[in-house]
C-alpha cells in the first residue's frame, strides 16, 4: 500500500488525476443533496408567490438596500420570538429570489411586519421616519411617491417562474391586471383574490394618483410573515 503510494506522490500527473477524482467525489457527495432540495424544504399552508404589487415592492427593496439595515429572518431564540412573534419557516422564504434574510440588524426584524402597522404609518414613516419614531436613524424615501414602473411585470413573474417559482400562465397573463386591481378596493377584485389569497387590497399611500412605488412597498411590507397563520398552528396542521 505505502509503495503503492510512493508512486503516486513521484509522478505528478498521476498525482493530479487521482487529486481531481477525489475532490470531485467529495464535491458530488456535497453538492448532489441540493438538488433534492424540493423535499426537503417542508410545504406550509398559506405560503404562496408574491402577488404582481408585493413582487414590485419587493424588488424596490431589494434595489434601495433595505436589507443592509433590516434581517427577514426570526431566530428559534425566546428573546427574538418574544420580540418579533413565531421564528421564520423555511417554507416562508421559499419563493425569495435571492432570499432577504440579510445580516445586519441597524433595524429592527422584518420578517414579520406585515400587519403590524397601518398602511398609513408606513407611508409616513418611509416618507419620513422622524415623522413617527423621534429618535430613528433611518432614511427617507419621499421620492417614493412617484409613480411605478411596472410595464414588465409580466417578465418578472416569468423571470421568478424560471427559477421555480410556481406562478401559472393564467398569473402571468393577468399580471398587469392583476397589480392595478390591489391598488382598486372599489373594483372587482374576486379573481385577483382567488390568484392571491389573503394579499390586502388598498390605495396604500392614500393618493388617488397613479401606483406609485409607495404603493408596491407597503404591499410588499404588509404580506412579510402574514402567509401563515400561526394563531392555532401546530407542526402538524401547518404542512400542507
Ligand atoms: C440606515 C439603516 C436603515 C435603512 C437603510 C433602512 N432602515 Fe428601516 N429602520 C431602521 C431603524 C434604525 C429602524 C427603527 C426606528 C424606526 O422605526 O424608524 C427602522 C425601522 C423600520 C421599520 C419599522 C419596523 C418595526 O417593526 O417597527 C420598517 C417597516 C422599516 N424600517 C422598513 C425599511 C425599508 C422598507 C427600508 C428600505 C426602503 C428601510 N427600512 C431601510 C434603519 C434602516
Amino acid at each position: 500500500m505505502w509503495k503503492h503510494h510512493g508512486k503516486i506522490e513521484r509522478n505528478v500527473v498521476l498525482l493530479s488525476v487521482l487529486t481531481l477524482l477525489t475532490v470531485a467525489i467529495g464535491g458530488l457527495v456535497e453538492i448532489i443533496p441540493l438538488f433534492t432540495i424540493e423535499t426537503t424544504i417542508e410545504r406550509v399552508k398559506g405560503v404562496r408567490p408574491y402577488s404582481p404589487l408585493e413582487l414590485a415592492g419587493r424588488a424596490i427593496y431589494v434595489r434601495e438596500g433595505c436589507y443592509l439595515c433590516h434581517s427577514q429572518q426570526i431566530r428559534p431564540f425566546r428573546d427574538e420570538v418574544e420580540r418579533y412573534g413565531h421564528y421564520s419557516l423555511a417554507a416562508e422564504s421559499m419563493y425569495d429570489h435571492p432570499f432577504q434574510w440579510g445580516s445586519k440588524r441597524t433595524g429592527p426584524d422584518l420578517a414579520r411586519v406585515g400587519g403590524k402597522y397601518s398602511n398609513e404609518w408606513h407611508v409616513a414613516h418611509l416618507v419620513n421616519p422622524r415623522a413617527v419614531v423621534p429618535e430613528s436613524i433611518m432614511p427617507g424615501y419621499p421620492f417614493m411617491r412617484r409613480a411605478l414602473d411596472f410595464h414588465d411585470i409580466a417578465d418578472h413573474l416569468k423571470a421568478n417562474r424560471a427559477v421555480g417559482v410556481p406562478y401559472t400562465d393564467d398569473m402571468i397573463k393577468n399580471a398587469k391586471a392583476d397589480l392595478e386591481a390591489q391598488v382598486s378596493p372599489d373594483a372587482d377584485t374576486k379573481a385577483f383574490l382567488a390568484r392571491y389569497p389573503k394579499a390586502r387590497v388598498a390605495k396604500f399611500d392614500g393618493e388617488k394618483g397613479p401606483v406609485s412605488e409607495l404603493d408596491a412597498l407597503v404591499a410588499y411590507l404588509q404580506i412579510l410573515g402574514a402567509m401563515v397563520d400561526f394563531s392555532t398552528a401546530t407542526p402538524e396542521n401547518l404542512k400542507q
